[in-house]
Parts: C-alpha cells; sequence; structure tokens
C-alpha cells in the first residue's frame, strides 16, 4: 500500500545551516515515521540505530504492538479475543490472508494443512545423523533448511501458487518435524501424524503416543498447547521476524528463510528464553533466594537479566503473559499438579519484581516467556523443546511477512551502512617493517 505523506518535518544542519524536508508517513494506528530513504542521497549522512530502537524497517499490516498499552492486535483483532474465541489454524489464516476466514475458506485451509502434514521419508534420515543428545533447536534448524531439498516445486518465490504451497508445507510440517526432534531426543520411535486429529491434538499425538500402547488426546492440554500456539503466531518485526524479512529480501527460497528464522529466535534474549526462565527458576529453587536474584538483575556489573522480564517494546505487561498465567492454572489444574513450587516461586518473583523500584522504573514486567515454560515443563516437554514449540508457533508470522515482503511492489535487498570508526587508508607494511 502507498502511504500518503501528512506533513514534513525539516533536518538542519547547524554547521553549515543548510536544512532538508523529510516526508512524515502515517499508519493506521502507532507512530508516524520519518521517511529517511532519500536521507543518504540528499545529505551524503546515514541515520544510526544499532538495535533499531527507533527504526521502522518495513510497512505492514499484520500485526500491531502499542507498548506502552500492552496491547497486541493481529490484523486489528486483540490477542485475548483471539486466544479465547479462535484457534491457530483460523490465527495462522487470518495473518495470512488478513481476514477471519468464511466456512469454506476455513475447510480448504485446514485441509490444505492437514494433507501437507507428513514429511519425505528421506528426511529421517537427517535426525540419524545428529548424537542423540543434540539439542532439538540445533535438529531444527538443519532440517527445516534441508526441505529445500524436498520441495522443489514450491521454491519459486515468483510463482504465488508455489509460494501458498511452501507456506502451507511449513505450517504443516513444522509440528511433524518438532515432534520427529522430541522423539529423537527420548530415543522413541517417530510417529506418522493422524489427519483425523486437529492441529495441536496432531502434535500432542505424535510427540507423547507410543507404538506400545494407544494415546489418548487430553482435550483439556489439546486446547491448552492450541491456546499457546496461539499467543506465540507473530509478534511485529522481532528479530527471528527480522531475519526472515532479510533472509527473503536476497530472494532465499522459504524454507531457508524460515531456517534463518529458526537460527535467530533460539537466542536466550528472544525465544530461547522461555528455556532459560525455567533453568532460572530451577537454580533460584526455594523464595528466600529471590532477593539475591533481584539483586544481580539490577547489578550493572552483572550481565545476569531476568529471563522472562522486560522487552523493546512492551513497557506494560505483555498481554499474551496474562493468558499464559491463566493458562498454567488450567493445565496444572488440569493435571492435578497443586503447589508446583516453580509456579510458586515465579508468582513470588513477578510479585517483588513488580514492586521494585529497579523494574518500575524501567518498566519491565513480565513477557511471553516468563509462565510459557512451567506449562510446558509440566505437559512433560523438556526445557530444550520449549524454543521449538516456539519455532513451530511463528512460522504462521513468519511465513505471513515473508509473504507480505514480497508482494511490496517495490521490495528490495536489505542492506543496511555503518558508522565505519576502523583504520583510514593505508599501505601495506612487509612483515619485516612490523
Ligand atoms: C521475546 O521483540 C519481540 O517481539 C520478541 C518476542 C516475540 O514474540 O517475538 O516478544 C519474544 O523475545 C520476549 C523477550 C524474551 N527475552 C527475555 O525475557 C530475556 C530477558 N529480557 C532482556 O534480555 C531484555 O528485556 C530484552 C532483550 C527482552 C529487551 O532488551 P532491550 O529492549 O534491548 O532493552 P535493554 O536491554 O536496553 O534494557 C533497558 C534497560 C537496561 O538497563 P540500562 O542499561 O538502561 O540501565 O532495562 C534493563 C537493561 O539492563 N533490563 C533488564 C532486563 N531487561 C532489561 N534488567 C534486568 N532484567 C531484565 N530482564
Amino acid at each position: 500500500m502507498t502511504v500518503t505523506p501528512t506533513r514534513t518535518v525539516t533536518l538542519t544542519d547547524d554547521a553549515t545551516g543548510k536544512s532538508w524536508k523529510l516526508p512524515v508517513l502515517p499508519g493506521t494506528v502507532g507512530p508516524d515515521v520519518i521517511d529517511v530513504r532519500k536521507l543518504y542521497t540528499d545529505t551524503g549522512m546515514f541515520t544510526y540505530d544499532p538495535g533499531y530502537t527507533s527504526t521502522g524497517s518495513c510497512e505492514s499490516a499484520i500485526t500491531y504492538i502499542d507498548g506502552e498499552q500492552g496491547i497486541l492486535l493481529h490484523r486489528g483483532y486483540p490477542i485475548e479475543q483471539l486466544a479465547d474465541k479462535s484457534n491457530f489454524l483460523e490465527v495462522a489464516y487470518l495473518l495470512q490472508y488478513g481476514e477471519l476466514p468464511n466456512e469454506k475458506e476455513r475447510d480448504d485451509w485446514v485441509k490444505h494443512i492437514t494433507y501437507h502434514t507428513m514429511v519425505h521419508e528421506q528426511l529421517i534420515s537427517f535426525y540419524n545423523g545428529f548424537r542423540r543428545d543434540a539439542h532439538p533447536m540445533a535438529i531444527m534448524c538443519g532440517v527445516v533448511g534441508a526441505l529445500s531439498a524436498f520441495y522443489h516445486d514450491s521454491i519459486d518465490i515468483h510463482d504465488e501458487r508455489q509460494r501458498e504451497i511452501a507456506c502451507h508445507r511449513l505450517i504443516a510440517k513444522m509440528p511433524t518435524l518438532a515432534a520427529m526432534a522430541f522423539k529423537y531426543d527420548r530415543g522413541q520411535p517417530f510417529v506418522y501424524p493422524q489427519n483425523s486429529l486437529s492441529y495441536a491434538e496432531n502434535f500432542l499425538y505424535m510427540c507423547n503416543s507410543v507404538p506400545a500402547e494407544p494415546y489418548k488426546i487430553n482435550p483439556i492440554l489439546a486446547r491448552a498447547m492450541d491456546k499457546i500456539f496461539i499467543l506465540h503466531a507473530d509478534h511485529e518485526q522481532n528479530a527471528s521476524t527480522s531475519t526472515v524479512r532479510l533472509a527473503s529480501s536476497s530472494g532465499a527460497n522459504p524454507f531457508a528463510c524460515i531456517a534463518a528464522g529458526i537460527t535467530s529466535l533460539w537466542g536466550p534474549a528472544h525465544g530461547g528464553a522461555n528455556e532459560a526462565v525455567l533453568k532460572m527458576l530451577m537454580e533460584i529453587g526455594t523464595k528466600d533466594k529471590i532477593p539475591e536474584i533481584i539483586r544481580r538483575a539490577k547489578d550493572k556489573n552483572d550481565t545476569f537479566r531476568l529471563m522472562g522480564f522486560g522487552h523493546r517494546v512492551y513497557k506494560n505487561y505483555d498481554p499474551r503473559a496474562k493468558v499464559m498465567r491463566e493458562t498454567c492454572y488450567e493445565v496444572l489444574s488440569e493435571l492435578g499438579i497443586k503447589n508446583d513450587p516453580l509456579l510458586e516461586t515465579a508468582m513470588e518473583l513477578e510479585r517483588i519484581a513488580l514492586q521494585d523500584e529497579y523494574f518500575v522504573q524501567k518498566k519491565l514486567y513480565p513477557n511471553v516467556d516468563f509462565y510459557s515454560g512451567i506449562i510446558l515443563r509440566a505437559m512433560g516437554f523438556p526445557m530444550s523443546m520449549f524454543t521449538v514449540l516456539f519455532a513451530l508457533a511463528r512460522t504462521a508470522g513468519w511465513v505471513a511477512h515473508w509473504q507480505e515482503q514480497l508482494r511490496e511492489p517495490d521490495s528490495k535487498i536489505g542492506r543496511p551502512r555503518q558508522l565505519y570508526t576502523g583504520a583510514a587508508a593505508r599501505d601495506y607494511v612487509s612483515i619485516e617493517k612490523r
């Protein structure tokens, strides 16, 4: 969509008195942007924004976050309503096409996804190449990128139909690949998908079913799993989504772009935080250790961060964390887990942190990762699988952004510049003279 400037701002170089007028573009909601696309041509200067704290990298209509208010909208729909009323595949459709599907659109979408859940049988040998103790995220980085070696009929990014099939395949196969990584970790045989099951049911079935006995789906846990997928589906231009967009801007195939997103998500500052939160809660152990943890988190000389707290955008409670906390209670009570020590510690940690001046002043609140690990652990997932589940769900958002970028009429390769502070030009010195 071409946005029309509503006004200009003036940039003045105080040293020379030269001024430049820069157009200001308005969004539907949220901050306006200063269009600096011609800044270097006009001024010979770059903008400088490491970490992109004040930079809009693209125009997007998929997700809107109001960090001050703690609001998250997917195509205008609040995350709380989607988590309560929708399901993951419907949200994936919404992210991709911009509208909630009618019955026929929904049935077609579910059918396409369902009939792509199996993976090429030769992919199994990729798993056997990993050590049994390989981190499942290492496996996912490898096997998702390898999909481009098997599905040559859906890698032409200039073919709309091939792009659509690639999206179906990625959304459909991530649960199968993730469940295979889980089974490989446990030394159990892989379980093929069952097309009679829903998306979340199928995932739990592929993870937990064993040949030795029938597996009974728990509808409460399946619903909780689906809700957790919804909460992780998309989140604007976060690090991994921006990685997918940057990889896509070079024309890389969809499977390579999603594999790039998986690698970026793995970091503990991003999608790896759910695993880091549980490790932190286990290290804390009892509540009396909390004051020391809070002290360390506030100590500028200590690299320790309170995992699951803080966010680049949210300066209020992450709306996903609220839903996640409610889901936590539902799952623990369904599983008959009373007074879970980790939940007790997490609740006490949250209570103390939210009263502490440091966290209040820096507007640090629990984020989506603070409670998710407690639920996933209670559901029987090892910590190493937590970020895999995040990647599984975030694939819905990644492919929506991948499609949106490729549909952008003036999309070009992402190629940032820099502030160079290295050596100025100098001549080579032979080793005798060094
Ligand atoms: C996700 O971007 C997304 O949308 C991501 C995500 C998504 O859905 O894609 O929401 C998923 O990644 C959630 C975040 C998960 N990560 C964690 O929980 C790790 C712990 N959090 C921090 O690492 C940190 O809060 C970040 C990385 C999440 C955000 O870092 P920023 O925006 O770069 O903020 P910052 O590091 O500049 O922090 C601002 C200040 C700093 O203090 P000063 O230098 O200003 O004195 O707040 C402090 C930080 O030291 N701070 C923390 C803290 N987070 C920030 N201090 C202690 N504990 C923390 N968790």
